[in-house]
């Protein structure tokens, strides 16, 4: 009971700020949102989405799941990337990974976690498809910076087939697609090497994003400590 106080607490503290700063900004907002963003990103509570990009409500919509994974047959994922890109027209689709991700960490140690082994199968598959580049890579933790970084081009990919995108870009609607991912231990986004907003780029980006990504020793993460 003692804590839910406390979220109440917090709640009405968080709220007054804002009404202090801007007067009518739930009214404003309660009357529709326009999101120029849609982020897909880790459930991890250390990567709180609209907070790190510094952004207000009713700026970015939200879909978080276990270790950023878009699946084509995650209905949950899917409503999600099409009512943002449909009803909300948003620009932007931001897939956002981050190092140090337990999902990520379980499934290239094949951990017995339960059910979820079953959703961490799907980067598993990443490792499989990445396994001589990851093989190369002899200490633990950079192996595991680069399958958070390769798990992020591989879900930006995944996003641009599924149906809502495709769809969407032959409609001509200016949508981009984007791979970021977040380092827990300094706050900071780092942009990975890949950017789509055609059909037409799909392939090409993956293929650059991954040479890009394989040709430097050095992760993201370390080249922006
Ligand atoms: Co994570």
């Amino acid at each position: 009971m003692r804590e839910i106080t406390k979220l109440l607490q917090g709640n009405k503290a968080w709220a007054e700020e804002i009404v202090a700063r801007e007067p009518n900004f739930f009214k404003r907002l309660s009357k529709q949102q326009t999101p120029e963003y849609l982020w897909i990103g880790c459930a991890d509570s250390r990567v709180p989405a609209t907070n790190l990009v510094n952004l207000d409500p009713g700026e970015m919509f939200v879909h978080r799941n276990v270790a950023n994974v878009v699946i084509h047959t995650d209905l949950n994922c899917l409503s999600a990337l099409q009512y943002a890109v449909d009803v909300l027209r948003v620009g932007h689709i931001i897939v956002c990974g981050h190092y140090g991700c337990g999902g990520v960490t379980a499934a290239l140690d094949n951990l017995k976690l339960g059910l979820i082994d079953n959703w961490l199968r799907h980067i598993q598959d990443v490792m499989e498809k990445h396994k001589t580049t990851l093989a190369a890579i002899s200490e633990k933790e950079a192996r595991m910076d680069r399958l958070c970084e390769l798990n992020v081009i591989e879900q930006v990919i995944n996003v641009c087939q599924t149906t809502v995108v495709q769809g969407a870009w032959e409609r001509g609607h200016d949508l981009t697609v984007h791979g970021l991912i977040y380092g827990l231990s300094d706050g900071r986004l780092r942009e990975l090497d890949i950017r789509v907003s055609s059909q037409n780029e799909v392939i090409p980006a993956w293929e650059n994003a991954i040479s890009s990504l394989t040709s430097k020793a050095e992760t993201l993460r370390e080249k922006y400590a």
